[in-house]
């Protein structure tokens, strides 16, 4: 058994909560006492018929803003040779291979999702790319699985606006950070009169309550580089 289908096999065994409570009052799913945000947001992820190449297709091509700047927003990442990284709703893996070839063999990184399936398809990806230092970890909707301090730096890309339970997540990623890591947040610009209807009707809060939350959850915002994106922003943040 190699070290994600180990580690996801761990994951299942240890770690997901079970599906979340409803609310009779509200009918809002509900998670060890946190109300879900934005319910349903996850379930064309969560689906088994999941069609992940469709979705490779969607996440990496140019005209996708955070696809095009993938470099330079690597770059603001500031990634050292032999880090770890946890790339927190990994997707199809588009920065997971990146972060794994920028903290090189002696670094780590963790693919960590809601959505098996992904997993699988960064498994197999990372396997024929024969980069050995991904780690795939099946995380909870409200906890990102990892051990207490073992991470440098958390990477949130396209995915806080898809935290159900941003409180208990948030959470949990600081206990992950080690002392000195920090947080790297891209998520849409969401202005109204200037956002398109589908971003207005699809991610519930812009920059500014986005950091809001992460402050409030124990972290404080150390900068927003400049990376050439217009419809997308980057913060980047420290533990308080
Ligand atoms: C829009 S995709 C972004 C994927 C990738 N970060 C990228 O930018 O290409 C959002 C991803 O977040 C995952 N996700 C949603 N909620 C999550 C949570 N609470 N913890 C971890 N992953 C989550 C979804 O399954 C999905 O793969």
């Amino acid at each position: 058994m190699n070290r994600i289908s180990l580690s996801l096999g761990l994951s299942l065994l240890l770690g997901c909560s079970g599906a979340p409570e409803t609310s009779s009052a509200e009918s809002m799913p509900v998670l060890d006492g946190e109300a879900s945000v934005k319910p349903g947001i996850n379930e064309r992820f969560l689906a088994e018929d999941l069609d992940v190449d469709a979705f490779v297709k969607r996440f990496e091509l140019e005209s996708r803003e955070v696809f095009e700047r993938r470099d330079e927003i690597l770059d603001a990442c500031r990634l050292d040779p032999g880090e770890r990284v946890a790339d927190v709703g990994a997707g199809t893996g588009l920065f997971t291979r990146m972060f794994a070839k920028a903290v090189g063999p002696e670094g780590q990184v963790f693919a960590v999702e809601i959505a098996p399936k992904f997993l699988d398809h960064i498994q197999r990806s990372a396997a024929r790319l024969k980069l050995r230092n991904i780690s795939g970890v099946l995380c909870a909707e409200n906890d990102v699985k990892l051990a207490p301090e073992s991470v440098d730096l958390a990477f949130v890309c396209d995915t806080y606006h898809h935290f159900e339970y941003p409180k208990a997540t948030l959470a949990s990623i600081r206990r992950a950070l080690r002392p000195g890591g920090r947080l790297v947040v891209v998520d849409f610009e969401r202005i109204p009169g200037v956002s398109t209807e589908w971003v207005l009707g699809h991610v519930r809060a812009g920059k500014a309550v986005v950091r809001e939350e992460i402050e409030a959850a124990g972290f404080r915002c150390l900068a927003e580089p400049d990376v050439g994106l217009k419809e997308n922003y980057l913060l980047e943040f420290g533990l308080r």
